[in-house]
């Protein structure tokens, strides 16, 4: 979905925490262009990897790198100091619970209650999917929308530390804004692609990437939905900007969870130069079919999505770019989204 730009913004400052992030590099981006100021909380401002947020368009005049850590409550509250609206999109993204929890838990209530206490307007926080999804009692027919939570003994019996912190965070967040009387607004996406604006790989774009270089032979029997880094940029910054916004919002594409053979497909038809697995490590079970869910909320603000298969396209044009992935000397990729 483009940018609207009919709607400039100017005179507000918003801090978004993470800044050098893959989502959040976006999120700068889009701010800059609407004619926001921005501060972007890095952990260190003087390292390389945040220094493709310095080119963006209007950085020069409009955006303040600023040093902050989740887990240092003063330095969060310098940040927003002076801030309309907070972009809380900073956290750990691993399976590690040593390197997960203290930062995705703590650090999120850290950033509730300096963001209240700097007075922000808004604050918008991404959540995942993962807080939502992930519940083993749930009926296959009962759509999956933002009513639905994470089941937390099934995270931590399955060791997916990941859903178990951001369904900790987030229930954290909702508390720590009521009793404060913030207004919080959260993004849930699906698995996050695209085009990367920032030099290193993020864990869901090695999510696709592990699937090009050879270094995975199978692809798993299960499913997973996918979503482009822009929309999912421009959903936060929608949520901000409309004042009904409130409470959560599932962000994907209709029907954009597919099976890992799906994706396996889909990247060898447009990169056949690629190692690609074809083979499933399971193939013994049923194939994993996706659940249903409702994006209704998020499409009602009038989100447009980037249709799953060029996503797929995206991310690995933008590896290529990006000098992640080997241009192959004859282009063989072959383009064709119908
Ligand atoms: N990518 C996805 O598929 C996906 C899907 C759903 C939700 N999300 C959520 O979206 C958010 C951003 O994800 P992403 O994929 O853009 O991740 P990313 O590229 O790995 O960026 C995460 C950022 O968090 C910062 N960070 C980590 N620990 C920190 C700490 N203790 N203090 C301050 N900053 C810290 C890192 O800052 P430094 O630069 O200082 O290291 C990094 O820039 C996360 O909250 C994640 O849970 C992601």
């Amino acid at each position: 979905m483009p940018i609207d730009s009919s709607t400039q913004v100017s005179g507000q400052t918003v801090c978004v925490t993470g800044a050098a992030g893959f989502i959040a590099s976006w999120i700068v981006k889009f701010l800059l262009e609407k004619g926001y100021s921005v501060k972007g909380t890095v952990r260190n401002p003087d390292d390389p990897k945040n220094a493709h947020l310095r080119e963006l368009e209007g950085a020069k005049e409009r955006l303040a790198l600023c040093k902050a850590d989740l887990l240092d409550y003063e330095s969060l509250k310098e940040a927003f100091n002076g801030c309309d609206g907070v972009f809380h999109t900073a956290s750990p993204v691993t399976d590690d619970p040593e390197k997960m929890l203290e930062p995705a838990v703590i650090g999120t209530k850290n950033v509730i209650v300096a963001a209240a206490e700097a007075k922000v307007r808004r604050v918008v926080f991404t959540s995942s999917i993962g807080t939502v999804y992930m519940d083993p009692n749930r009926s296959p027919d009962i759509v999956v929308d933002e009513h639905c939570w994470s089941d937390l003994e099934y995270c931590k019996n399955t060791k997916n530390w990941y859903c178990y912190a951001k369904t900790v965070a987030e229930k954290a967040a909702w508390e720590e804004a009521k009793a404060r009387g913030l207004d919080l607004v959260v993004v849930n996406p699906m698995l996050v692609i695209g085009t990367l604006l920032q030099p290193t790989v993020n864990a869901s774009i090695i999510h696709i990437l592990k699937y090009l270089t050879g270094s995975v032979k199978t692809y798993a029997n299960s499913v997973q939905g996918y979503v482009d880094v822009r929309d999912v940029a421009l959903a936060h910054i929608l949520v901000y900007e409309t004042p009904s916004a409130s409470g959560r919002y599932i962000c994907a594409d209709s029907d954009s969870i597919i099976h890992r053979g799906e994706v396996v497909e889909i990247l060898a038809k447009f990169f056949p130069e690629y190692p690609i697995p074809t083979k499933c490590k399971d193939e013994k079970s049923p194939r994993a079919k996706p659940y249903k869910y409702s994006n209704q909320k998020i499409k009602d603000l009038g989100l447009k999505f980037t249709p799953v298969r060029q996503c797929l396209y995206d991310s690995v044009k933008s590896l290529q770019e990006k000098g992640h992935l080997p241009i192959p000397t004859q282009n063989q990729s072959n383009f064709n989204i119908n």
